[in-house]
């Protein structure tokens, strides 16, 4: 279902009201990604509205990104529910209520359950720290390390019911040098993160992506498992 998405006939994601593409993000912490697209949004690079964002932490710094932008904010305490099922059909209530064309999970460190993920199937956006297929789960850059990998990088994909193997839109990658550690490699990926998660939310608001069963689409091509390197489109600037 795509309630709010009024762009039929114009072939993009947007909504006929404001022309933009309306957007739900959900996080849990310092925000880096959600104040990326706040900053692309003011700037007009992606052509979207922030309706709300949604922590299940009250202390998430993000929070007050939000604010300072003037966005909507809702906390959803994931702690007073008795169970996953309870705190995501409030989760998506309360998504609902704002009727979003794209909802983004920008640091949610919460597993989803199936009903979620099948309600907003096709309209659900992930951003994770590894190169998936490699590394699913928690301490990605750690295990990339641990294993002596030459490179890690972050990944946007379609949520599924599968966690972290949804398929992949766009991937970038970072060179591991012998001085890195966790952290650092973090702090570096994350730049990439800023980049490539509006990027790949400006495809779907301009129609250009889509889900279809378990395949990314992008300008009607399927895309590799992988998804599109960002590394290789930079070089072909
Ligand atoms: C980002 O690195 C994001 O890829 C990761 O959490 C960080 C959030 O940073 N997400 C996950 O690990 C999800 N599995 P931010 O709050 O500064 O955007």
């Amino acid at each position: 279902m795509q309630a709010a998405s009024t762009g039929i006939g114009t072939g993009t994601n947007a909504n006929a009201s404001t022309n933009k593409c309306k957007l739900v993000i959900l996080i849990s912490g310092g925000g880096s990604n959600l104040q990326s697209f706040i900053d692309n949004s003011i700037n007009g690079t992606l052509n979207a509205e922030i309706a709300a964002v949604i922590s299940n932490k009250a202390d998430a710094y993000g929070l007050q990104r939000a604010s300072n932008a003037g966005i909507a904010t809702d906390v959803i305490d994931h702690t007073e529910f008795d169970s996953r099922e309870a705190f995501d059909e409030t989760l998506k209530q309360h998504i609902e209520s704002y009727a979003p064309d794209l909802v983004i999970l920008a640091g949610f460190m919460r597993i989803l359950s199936s009903d979620f993920v099948q309600h907003f199937h096709g309209r659900l956006l992930n951003i994770h720290p590894s190169l998936l297929p490699k590394y699913p789960g928690l301490n990605t850059h750690q295990r990339a390390l641990d294993a002596g990998d030459s490179e890690t990088g972050a990944t946007v994909h379609f949520v599924t019911e599968e966690l972290d193997g949804g398929p992949a839109i766009i991937q970038a990658s970072v060179s591991i040098s012998t001085d890195d550690d966790a952290s650092s490699l973090a702090e570096k990926v994350l730049q990439h993160e800023h980049v490539i998660y509006p990027e790949a939310a400006r495809w779907f608001a301009e129609g250009r992506l889509k889900l279809d069963g378990n395949h990314a689409i992008f300008d009607n091509e399927k895309l590799p498992v992988t998804g599109i390197q960002f590394n290789q489109l930079e070089n072909q600037k």
